[in-house]
């Protein structure tokens, strides 16, 4: 079957990119999230990126209004009934995941899929909280979600190949490529990146050098993009805090103990760049 109607649960950075481009792309898309309030900021964040590309010259008003136009609110997890895609990017918890999957699985068409987003998370555990693992798989976007070319596409244990291929195809429909990788915690992506993050984060701990000459000996000296206390901020210090806690248990090797420091700004709810402050301070 087509898939035409695509939902897509959390409104937050990650989920608010992937509902744009799946409209950009003309797919029916219902964006659902706890409360109007997430919804309405999502939306807004959306609106700015579309204008964006429209002052750039990349996009014309009346596409702009017609995807806008294919995003329908949602609040309510029963709205799944309609979607021939589910794609999960609420926080990054098991629990919370565990719980949305068992109400989708329960409201979803049986033809859905069910896709998550999870940065780390296992999606066989995911998968087990269904009664239909062969149709939960990973689709792991990254941030961000309109910029960004690279969907890491996961299978969980029971995953079948024409799931795979019709979130594969799916993905190219997107303009973006997929990379096929299997389920290890932080597939490959995070299992690089993060301990790299959490390194520099350690280094700021140990008073090795201030923060802005970590991220110019990594901009400067590696040629990235962004330092890597920046691209922390950027993805957020909870998602960041999770990732690394699911590699340190899911491996069991002190190597990946997320640094004190870390889980302090967490505590102090500094969490980078969505809340106004992290290892930098944003207006
Ligand atoms: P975020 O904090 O910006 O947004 C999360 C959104 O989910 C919020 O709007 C929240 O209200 C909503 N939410 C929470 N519980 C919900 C529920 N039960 N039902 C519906 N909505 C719910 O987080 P972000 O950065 O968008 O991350 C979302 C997911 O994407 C996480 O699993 C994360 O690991 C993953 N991810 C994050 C990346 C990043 O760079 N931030 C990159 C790739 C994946």
């Amino acid at each position: 079957m087509k898939i035409q109607k695509v939902m897509v649960i959390g409104a937050g950075q990650m989920g608010g990119g992937i509902a744009q481009i799946c409209a950009q792309a003309g797919y029916d898309v219902l964006l659902n999230d706890l409360q109007e309030d997430s919804l309405d900021r999502g939306l807004t964040v959306m609106e700015k990126n579309l204008s964006r590309q429209v002052g750039k010259g990349k996009l014309t008003t009346e596409e702009k209004e017609a995807a806008l136009n294919r995003i329908i609110r949602s609040t309510n997890l029963d709205d799944a009934s309609g979607a021939d895609i589910v794609i999960e990017a609420a926080v990054e918890n098991m629990t919370v995941k565990t719980e949305i999957f068992k109400k989708l699985d329960k409201f979803a068409p049986a033809h859905a899929i069910l896709a998550t987003n999870t940065s780390s998370l296992p999606i066989t555990e995911i998968a087990a909280a269904t009664k239909r693992p062969e149709k939960v798989i990973g689709m792991h976007f990254m941030n961000p979600v309109p910029v960004m070319k690279l969907v890491e596409i996961i299978r969980g244990l029971a995953t079948t190949n024409e799931v795979y291929t019709r979130v594969e195809e799916m993905t190219k429909s997107l303009n973006k490529t997929p990379v096929e990788v299997n389920d290890f915690p932080g597939f490959v992506s995070n299992r690089v990146l993060m301990p790299m993050i959490n390194e520099a984060i350690y280094t700021l701990f140990e008073g090795v050098a201030s923060k802005e000459a970590i991220d110019d000996v990594m901009k400067l000296g590696m040629n990235h993009p962004l330092g890597p206390l920046e691209l922390a901020d950027f993805i957020g210090l909870d998602t960041c805090l999770s990732i690394m806690e699911i590699l340190h248990e899911g491996f069991g090797d002190s190597k990946y103990r997320p640094c004190p420091l870390l889980r302090k700004y967490v505590k102090a709810g500094w969490l980078g760049k969505k809340t106004g402050r992290g290892f930098y301070i944003y207006e």
